[in-house]
């Protein structure tokens, strides 16, 4: 394949040591990640460039797929090991089919982040960082994910589970178990972060169904209220100008 962003990645097609190496597809895809930056800054992909790794391997990452993403990037191979060991998203151990990181942090907390862990816990039969008996779960605590306006919430392998009771994931436990599809987001029915009760603010649509708020393509790029200011400002209404 030939690469023109980036030209010095195909050269690391067959990197030592070690035997871990990207297929034709996952090349594609990291090349997508690189192609974002400067080639002289492509550590920069470090974090997607794991990522693919870890997806490939089921879910963790070795010791050589690690020194693979070094030197397809050019980066000292402790530097990727210190980004591997520093974010929770990185395994290095196998974590299970379902891998369940609970946020603990302020907003999670206060809304029962606690009992989502210890009903995990208490039905799983696992401590943290262990898997199940089955291999099918491990659960982690872990920093802000970024949810927090639906908090409490989980994350499980690359999706979201938000608004959650220790009901409301049991039953997203034993959905997955069963092999049933599981609602993915809000557990409590609401659209995105709108507010719990529906949406207050940009309830009217146009005809294509987009909300009509004033800086909308093709609308009045200036509220109303901006341009009497401005003209107000500019006639000198508003400061006294020519008192
Ligand atoms: S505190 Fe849990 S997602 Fe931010």
């Amino acid at each position: 394949m030939s690469v023109t962003t980036h030209p010095k990645v195909s050269t690391h097609r067959q990197p030592e040591p070690g035997n871990f190496a990207f297929t034709d597809e996952e090349w594609a895809e990291a090349e997508k990640h690189l192609a974002k930056y400067p080639p002289h800054h492509k550590a920069s992909a470090v974090l997607p460039l794991l990522w693919i790794c870890q997806r490939k391997l089921g879910g963790y990452l070795t010791h050589s797929a690690i020194e693979y993403v070094a030197q397809v990037l050019e980066m000292a191979p402790v530097r990727v090991h210190e980004v591997a060991h520093f974010y929770s998203m990185f395994n290095h151990e196998y974590p299970g089919q379902y891998f369940i990181q609970v946020c603990r942090t302020t907003p999670c907390m206060v809304r029962g982040a606690d009992d989502l862990t210890e009903m995990l816990k208490r039905k799983l039969g696992v401590d943290l960082g262990e898997v199940t008996e089955d291999g099918l779960f491990s659960v982690r605590e872990v920093e802000c994910l970024g949810a927090c306006c639906n908090a409490p919430m989980v994350q499980i392998n690359d999706w979201y589970c938000e608004d959650l009771t220790p009901d409301r994931l049991e039953k997203v436990i034993d959905d997955l178990r069963a092999g049933r599809p599981v609602q993915r987001g809000s557990q409590a029915g609401r659209v995105t972060s709108e507010p719990a009760t529906g949406p207050t603010t940009l309830t009217e649509v146009d005809e294509a169904g987009h909300p009509d708020y004033p800086f909308r393509e093709g609308a009045e790029a200036e509220p109303a209220e901006v341009r009497i200011a401005r003209e107000q400002a500019e006639s000198g209404e508003q400061s006294g100008g020519d008192t």
